[in-house]
Order: structure tokens, then C-alpha cells, then sequence
């Protein structure tokens, strides 16, 4: 044969794939998300989540310190209140000595410099188990946002270097904001779940954290998977409302969105790749059915190559251990 173009060229051999290799991961790519509980010497495998564990304030400082010794930069905290504590009113999440207020002092007391961000919702405080305040059966929007800005406010104050609203309220973005501004949070920056899409893939995770909704769902909230142009809508209201980073998620069965958004934003973007899409690995693997280190790897770059350029991913460590 004559052949003008020979692609395979550039597939020859190791060393040829990696000089053109398109995308790369570093340990920098990647924030850890961490569950933490009350009490001391707490270590809780989550059932669904194998390999992955909720702790107590103690050992979470012990892991933060590892990670950072990796190159791992950033932890996204999310904690598990008890039920005594949870309400129709949020008003835990914004106590200055609850769980959340003194892990973020804790950590960034013992590493000041790992980057802290911290989830901003009322699940894990709510009764209901919904992001935002329950009225007639309904999660009611503007009541909701004025308890995510005192949440917000209370994370900054105790030393988040973002806060991560997760809960797809309207106008939560700016108007946490405006409430970081007034109070001259000048430093604290907002990591916003932009397209976070009602998604069965966050199952394990309200394992983790005993959050699953008492009633319903959360579509009236978190964008139905059957839209796009929505996802662009959001990240660029987020944007205009003073985002510093927008995010998409999930992420594998989102791949376009992450693209779609990250042309059409001028922050960074983010991926997360959540609990169930980890669920999937470890099962498959445990089976027999896929190699895991394999899949991770492809995972995770897939998910760079889409358009993330930052990716909150429980495999986190594994990726690291695998890139070195
Ligand atoms: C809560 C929140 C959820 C996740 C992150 N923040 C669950 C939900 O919306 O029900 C999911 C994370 C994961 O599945 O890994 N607002």
C-alpha cells in the first residue's frame, strides 16, 4: 500500500504515545472528598463505598497531612450530623462549634496550607432530608438561600478557602457573595455546583452521610439528565454571579456537559465524579469483571480530557499511588 498518513506512527511505542499524549493527570488535578463524624478514633467503611471510610476529626487530620506529603492540594469536607441536631431550619450548619466549623479549624490549624473547601447544603441538617427548608411539601427557594449565606459565612469564618454550594437554589451564588463582600471574606472563594443533575449515581453517598430525601425527590431542585443547553445557563449565571470555579456532576455520564460548559465559561471547571460512579469500579472489579487501577486511570483522564481542570474524585489517593 501507499499511505499519505500513517496515524500508527504516533502509537509505536511508549515513549512516541507519550510525547503526544494530549492529556495528563498530576496530583494537583485532584480534590479528596472527606466524610467526617463526632467523636474520636471514629473509622466507619462506608458499606457501599469499599475502601472508603467516614472519621472523626482525629484521623481525618491524620489523612490530611498524608495527602498533602503526596501532592494531593485540596479536601472537600462534607460531615454527618446526628439526629438530635437535625431540623426544618438548617440552623446546625451555621453553629460556629459544630462539626463542619471545627474540622475546617482543625485542618487548616494542622496544614494551613491544603486547600479547604467545604460542602454548602442543608441535607446533612435537615429532617427531611433536603438541601433547602421544607413548606407544604416543597423546598422553598428564598428561605433556603438566606440559610446557605449564614452557613456560608460561619465556613469562612472558621478558615474555608471556598465554599462549594451543592443544594441548585436559585441565586445562592450571588447572594453568598454579596454576603462574603459585606463581610469582608475578601479571600474565600466560592466553588459552585452549577449543573449538578438529579442523579441516582449519588446514592452511596447518602449512605455515607445518612442523607437520602425522607420524601420525594430532588428534581424540583437538580436538573433533569435530559438537558444541556440548561447546564451552560447555570454555569454562566454562576459565573455572573461570581463564581471562582463552576462544576459539573456527575461526571462519566456527563462528559459533554463538562466540554459544553468548559467552552463557554472563563473560570475553571470542575468534574465530580461521585460516589456511585466509584461504587461501580470497586464492584465491577471485585467481580473480576474490570481491572481497577485500569479503570480508574481512564476514568479520571477521560474526565480531564472532557474539559475538567479540576476533578473531586474518591480515588484520589489511588491515582496518585498509580501516576508515581
Ligand atoms: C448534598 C450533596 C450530595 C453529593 C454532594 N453533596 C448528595 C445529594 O445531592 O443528594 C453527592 C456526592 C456523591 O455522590 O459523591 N447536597
Amino acid at each position: 500500500m501507499y499511505l499519505q498518513k500513517r496515524p500508527r506512527i504516533l502509537r509505536n511505542n511508549p515513549a512516541i504515545r507519550s510525547l503526544v499524549a494530549e492529556t495528563t493527570l498530576t496530583p494537583s488535578d485532584f480534590i479528596l472528598p472527606m466524610f467526617i463524624d463526632e467523636g474520636e478514633n471514629v473509622e466507619f467503611e462506608i458499606p457501599s463505598m469499599p475502601g472508603y471510610y467516614r472519621r472523626s476529626i482525629d484521623g481525618i487530620i491524620k489523612e490530611v497531612k498524608e495527602l498533602w506529603s503526596m501532592g494531593i492540594k485540596s479536601v472537600l469536607l462534607f460531615v454527618k450530623a446526628p439526629d438530635e441536631l437535625k431540623d426544618n431550619t438548617g440552623k446546625e450548619a451555621w453553629n460556629p462549634d459544630g462539626l463542619m466549623q471545627k474540622s475546617i479549624k482543625a485542618i487548616k490549624n494542622a496544614m494551613p496550607e491544603m486547600v479547604v473547601m467545604t460542602d454548602v447544603a442543608l441535607d446533612p441538617y435537615s429532617v427531611y432530608g433536603h438541601d433547602g427548608i421544607v413548606e407544604n411539601g416543597e423546598i422553598v427557594n428564598d428561605a433556603t438561600v438566606e440559610a446557605l449565606v449564614k452557613m456560608s459565612l460561619s465556613h469562612a469564618k472558621a478558615g474555608a478557602d471556598f465554599v462549594a454550594p451543592s443544594d441548585m437554589m436559585d441565586g445562592r451564588i450571588g447572594a453568598i457573595r454579596k454576603a462574603l463582600e459585606e463581610n469582608n471574606f475578601t479571600k474565600t472563594g466560592i466553588m459552585a455546583y452549577s449543573a449538578k443533575y438529579a442523579s441516582c449515581f449519588y446514592g452511596p453517598f447518602r449512605d455515607a452521610l445518612d442523607s437520602a430525601p425522607g420524601f420525594g425527590d430532588k428534581k424540583t431542585y437538580q436538573m433533569d439528565y435530559a438537558n444541556r443547553i440548561e447546564a451552560v445557563k447555570e454555569a454562566l449565571m454562576d459565573e455572573k454571579e461570581g463564581a471562582d470555579i463552576v462544576m459539573v456532576k456527575p461526571a462519566m455520564a456527563y462528559l459533554d456537559i463538562i466540554r459544553e460548559v468548559k467552552n463557554s465559561v472563563h473560570i475553571p471547571v470542575s468534574a465530580y465524579h461521585v460516589s456511585g460512579e466509584y461504587a461501580l469500579i470497586k464492584a465491577a472489579a471485585k467481580m473480576g469483571w474490570i481491572n481497577e487501577e485500569k479503570a480508574i486511570l481512564e476514568s479520571l483522564t477521560s474526565i480531564k480530557r472532557a474539559g475538567a481542570d479540576l476533578i473531586a474524585t474518591y480515588f484520589a489517593r489511588d491515582a496518585v499511588r498509580l501516576l508515581s
